[in-house]
């Protein structure tokens, strides 16, 4: 049996840190000895970009997706290691993705295209991350239907509230008609700073409207609760505090072991208790 897990990391808001996120969340999970495949999805391939590989003799997933007609090359055939000591592999992008990205409106089974890739790969790797592009195209419903769960990387602004519940509509759809094991792993927030009264304004907006916010970073909280300021939400910034990143590759190893389990049928209890998460929380 297929072992992979896959993460689609993904917030159709441009500049969340989905990118950021995807590269130091695999480095972490990699260095922790996890086989790691990184999958750019976004035409504008910044994950490719800052991983070094600007174009790719080997070919893109452009042409392993093809457009209209089937790619020609598999998954197998374009992958870049990134991380030499470790196991670190990247599925690059290039421009090219945005004319697959047209041609699969004429496809038949277009949505099934990434998942039939990554089936191809899958006893190599232990998670496969989706890095997905700001918008909610083909590309993305490819990685959401391939997804075994969502990864939501968020700004604490209260106008991107409305943004992750749409995000959350569009999952429920996907999951009614395509892919009923989808679920959400979490909203991570980046770029958190808590000396900003409106960050912390927003991270409680998050939990008021019953997202699932993340429980990382909650050691920080408690430090600074200390020194007085009980205000302070547990919330992270992610890229920029690599403890921070440790908290979050951790959490998602363990959400990583506990689906391996659950795939094997040796463990079948409920993956992320979030009521629990929020009640350890507040004491
Ligand atoms: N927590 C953070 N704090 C400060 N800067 C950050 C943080 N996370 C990411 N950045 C910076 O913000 C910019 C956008 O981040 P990133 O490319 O990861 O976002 P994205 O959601 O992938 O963007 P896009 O929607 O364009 O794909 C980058 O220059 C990145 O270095
Ligand atoms: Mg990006």
């Amino acid at each position: 049996m297929a072992n992979l897990s896959t993460i689609a990391i993904l917030n159709q808001r441009k500049g969340v840190g989905k990118t950021t996120t995807t590269l130091s969340l695999g480095m972490k999970l990699a260095e922790q000895g996890f086989r790691v495949l990184l999958v750019d999805l976004d035409p504008q391939a910044s994950l490719s970009a800052v991983c070094g590989v600007s174009e790719s003799e080997k070919g893109t997933l452009a042409s392993v997706f093809g457009g209209s007609l089937p790619g020609k090359v598999g998954l197998q055939d374009i992958l870049r290691d990134i991380l030499p000591e470790h196991c670190c592999y990247l599925a690059p992008a290039d421009l090219a993705l945005a004319q697959s990205e047209l041609g699969l409106i004429f496809r038949i089974g277009r949505e099934h295209v990434l998942k039939a890739a990554l089936d191809t790969i899958s006893m190599e790797y232990d998670v496969a991350l989706l890095d997905c592009p700001p918008s909610l195209g083909m590309m993305t419903l490819n990685a959401l239907n391939a997804a075994d769960t969502v990864l939501i990387p968020v700004r604490p602004e209260l106008n991107h509230l409305r943004g992750i519940c749409l995000l959350g509509t569009v999952i429920e759809r996907v999951k009614r008609e395509i892919n009923p094991y989808l679920s959400i792993l979490g909203v991570v927030v980046t770029y958190y700073n808590h000396t900003l009264s409106h960050h912390r304004k927003a991270v409680r907006a998050i939990k008021a409207a019953g997202l699932p916010l993340l429980p990382v970073g909650i050691e920080e909280s408690k430090a600074v609760s200390e020194n007085g300021s009980p205000d302070v939400d547990p919330a992270i910034s992610v890229s920029g505090d690599s403890q921070a990143m440790n908290h979050l590759a951790d959490y998602v190893s363990k959400w990583i072991n506990r689906h391996e389990s659950k795939k094997y049928g040796i463990e079948r209890k409920s993956e992320i208790d979030f009521d629990t998460i929020d009640k350890d929380k507040s004491k």
